[in-house]
């Protein structure tokens, strides 16, 4: 049950950390990822050249998060197409397709059918599921389970980070039969996905300062999130995560999108979220991010920034900083993502909302 939280999604917000760390156990050996259930699949993994992922809503979103670690490390091109999309528009598939479905329940119907669809013209199928012996699980030719243990609570938490790091593990056991990431490599990153639990649980120490923040933003009419790289991904699913619990208009847009459209709807006193990449990214993308915010706030906008630890650039142009600590850069989302959970949670309650069972939705829409 609840355990003493006032939610199922409290409790599975907590549950974070241990859902990373299990999806992670008996996977590595020597300091490299090894999936054991995807043992036998070593030919058809090494020769595939193209990698299709599959997925509706937040596990859509893991999907993106997934794309940008898999073609760093196995450089396989690899693209993210919502299921219901991907099977009335003809999609060029071949034996050398892989097919990744990412589902929390392996009940989605949506994302069912379109298995099915690529196993019927000729693509290989990869399932990535929390739910032990799922329609989907069994469909495929093969599952990589998610043990983020069971989610109660209609909006997804803790089987987005689990579906995160299963596509990490992936990208690493992809790398290591393709030998596209060199092994004293790969073992530094098997060593930075391992810390990630611990910095979960910090980041979670922040909840009362969001709480408070979110009380005060309860009665806002639109929120937007910007993010870049992998932080894109997790400004959709802030985005997301605010719509369905909060019923707040919420949009995500890529940071370098803003001059292209979104920058029009900056008034004063709009409120945007701004996951920050790290500025140790060697990409100069930090840069980038510091100066669309300095952009926003010219025009009036309140900024909320997620920045990391000792990140002092920020500070003279956010209105509000919620800190986490320092990760590899492709790492960062399983950090980011929690401060905006906590954010719609508390903004749901706020309202006086069932945070567990929002309006209109099911947790396993089994319908298309
Ligand atoms: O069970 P699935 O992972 O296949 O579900 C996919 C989506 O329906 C699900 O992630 C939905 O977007 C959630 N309500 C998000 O919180």
């Amino acid at each position: 049950e609840k355990g003493g939280w006032s939610s199922f999604m409290a409790k599975e917000i907590s549950e974070q950390p241990e859902a990373v760390a299990n999806t992670i156990r008996g996977r590595v050996v020597d300091e490299q990822v090894v999936l054991p259930e995807l043992e036998g699949l070593d030919e058809v993994l090494t020769d595939i050249d193209r990698i299709i992922i599959i997925a509706c809503g937040t596990a859509s979103y893991s999907g993106l998060v997934g794309k940008y670690a898999i073609e760093k490390w196995a450089r396989v091109p690899v693209e993210v197409e919502l299921s219901h999309e991907f099977r009335y528009r003809d999609p060029v598939l071949s034996e050398r397709t892989l097919v990744v479905s990412i589902s929390q329940s392996g009940e989605t119907m949506d994302t069912l059918m379109a298995v099915k669809y690529a196993i019927a013209n000729g693509a290989r199928t990869l399932s990535i599921c929390n739910t032990q012996g799922a329609t989907i699980a069994r469909e495929s030719d093969a599952v990589v389970y998610t043990h983020a243990g069971p989610e109660v609570a209609v909006a997804s938490t803790k089987a987005f980070v689990a579906q995160i790091t299963a596509l990490y593990l992936f990208g690493l056991h992809l790398a290591r039969l393709r030998g596209t990431v060199e092994q004293g490599r790969a073992a530094e990153l098997v060593a930075e996905l391992r810390a990630v639990p611990d910095k979960i649980a910090k980041v979670l120490e922040s909840a009362d300062e969001i709480d408070q923040l979110a009380r005060w933003m309860s009665d806002s009419r639109a929120v937007l999130f910007l993010g870049r790289h992998v932080g894109y991904p997790i400004a959709l699913e802030g985005a997301l995560k605010l719509k369905e619990l909060a019923y707040i208009h919420a949009e995500g847009f890529a940071a370098g999108e803003l001059k292209h459209g979104p920058i029009a709807l900056i008034e004063p006193g709009q409120p945007v979220f701004v996951v920050v990449p790290s500025p140790r990214d060697p990409g100069s993308l930090h840069s980038k991010v510091v100066s669309n915010i300095q952009e926003i706030r010219a025009r009036g906008a309140r900024v909320l920034a997620v920045a990391e630890e000792g990140d002092v650039a920020v500070l003279p142009f956010a209105d509000e900083v919620i800190r986490i600590p320092l990760a590899a850069p492709l790492f960062e989302p399983l950090l980011t993502v929690v401060p905006l959970q906590l954010f719609a949670m508390s903004l749901a309650t706020a309202k006086g909302l069932d945070v567990d069972q929002p309006r209109n939705l099911a947790k396993s829409v089994t319908v298309e």
